[in-house]
């Protein structure tokens, strides 16, 4: 078990959701936490409230599309706090749609976000970590990135790339003392549902439809789980055990992937309003969201 006091961690994607939880529940840990994403009013009144547990924060404006904005996010660090023990790369989003229907553009933002934006942060991370010769790099991915949603098929594209891509570094860093975990949130209750939708430019109908309540989990869980891996890492940490396991079912056999997932289609087509999940739709809604 490792004793967390006093002991750094750079969340990246922290001004919401499971990234925001995450930075309450490692200052309540004793962690001292920097705190990095686009909207700097958010992290910055994250920061007091980390601040109010007595510990540390460091708020930092940062767009992971960046090579620039994530070393300097790492240098900073590494100035105020003399020290970096754990990074969390966990910026993320999501954008619905039939593949064959995005346009190139969108594929490519998204993996430019959620997977070169991954590398970019454990890039910076780990050239840390080799100067200390010791550190601890996670990365939030998704049970997405072991079977899909319908229209979720870019997304999870980018989560089976991130895990891919954690579980080689965990084995290349092992001897240098570099720990690597990926996390696997289920369907979690934040932001991230609304602002997916949001972009893809998908009219909704009446209440939001979720997964059923045992597939669905506050961002405190995943929270919790995160700090559990920090003290004592683990190569994957999954929120849900059931999930896990239908996870590994759905791989082995694809067939029992497409039969859960086709009344998943059902489902959502009653919330969404499956006509507007187009790439003519998606167009307008990115350039309203910038
Ligand atoms: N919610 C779920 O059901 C769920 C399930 C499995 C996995 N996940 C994964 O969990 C992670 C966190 O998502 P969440 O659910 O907590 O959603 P969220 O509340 O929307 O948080 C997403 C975070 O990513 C940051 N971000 C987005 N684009 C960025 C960019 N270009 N540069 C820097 N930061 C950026 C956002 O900050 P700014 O907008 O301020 O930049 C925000 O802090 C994501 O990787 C997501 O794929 C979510």
């Amino acid at each position: 078990m490792r004793d967390l006091r006093d002991r750094v961690i750079c969340i990246v994607g922290a001004s919401s959701g499971i990234g925001r939880a995450t930075a309450l529940a490692c200052a309540q840990a004793g962690m001292n936490v920097a705190v990095a994403a686009r909207r700097i009013d958010l992290l910055e009144s994250l920061a007091r409230e980390i601040e109010s547990h007595g510990r540390v924060a460091l708020p930092v404006a940062c767009d992971v599309q960046f090579d620039a904005d994530v070393s300097a996010l790492i240098e900073r660090c590494l100035e105020h706090f003399g020290r970096l023990d754990a990074v969390l790369a966990n910026s993320g989003y999501g954008h619905q749609g039939c593949v064959v229907d995005l346009t190139d553009e969108s594929l490519r933002r998204i993996f430019e976000v959620n997977f070169f934006g991954t590398v970019r942060v454990a890039r910076e991370a780990v050239r840390a970590f080799r100067a200390s010769g010791r550190g601890h790099l996670m990365i939030t991915s998704s049970c997405l990135s072991r079977f899909t949603l319908p229209y979720f098929g870019a997304y999870s594209a980018t989560k089976a790339a991130q895990t891919q891509v954690a579980r080689s570094l965990r084995l290349e860093l092992q001897r240098e003392g570099i720990d690597v975990s990926v996390i696997h949130p289920i369907t979690t209750m934040t932001e991230f549902h609304d602002a997916s939708a949001d972009v893809s430019g998908i009219r909704r109908r009446g209440v939001p439809r979720h997964a059923p309540r045992l597939f669905v989990q506050p961002p405190e869980r995943v929270a919790r789980a995160i700090v559990r891996c920090l003290r004592r890492p683990r190569a994957e940490v999954w929120t849900s055990h059931i999930t896990r396991l239908v996870a590994g079912a759905m791989v082995a056999f694809p067939r029992f992937h497409d039969f859960c997932l086709r009344k998943e289609l059902a489902l959502q087509a009653a919330y969404l309003d499956v006509e507007s999940i187009s790439g003519k739709a998606e167009v307008a809604a990115e350039g309203a969201a910038g």
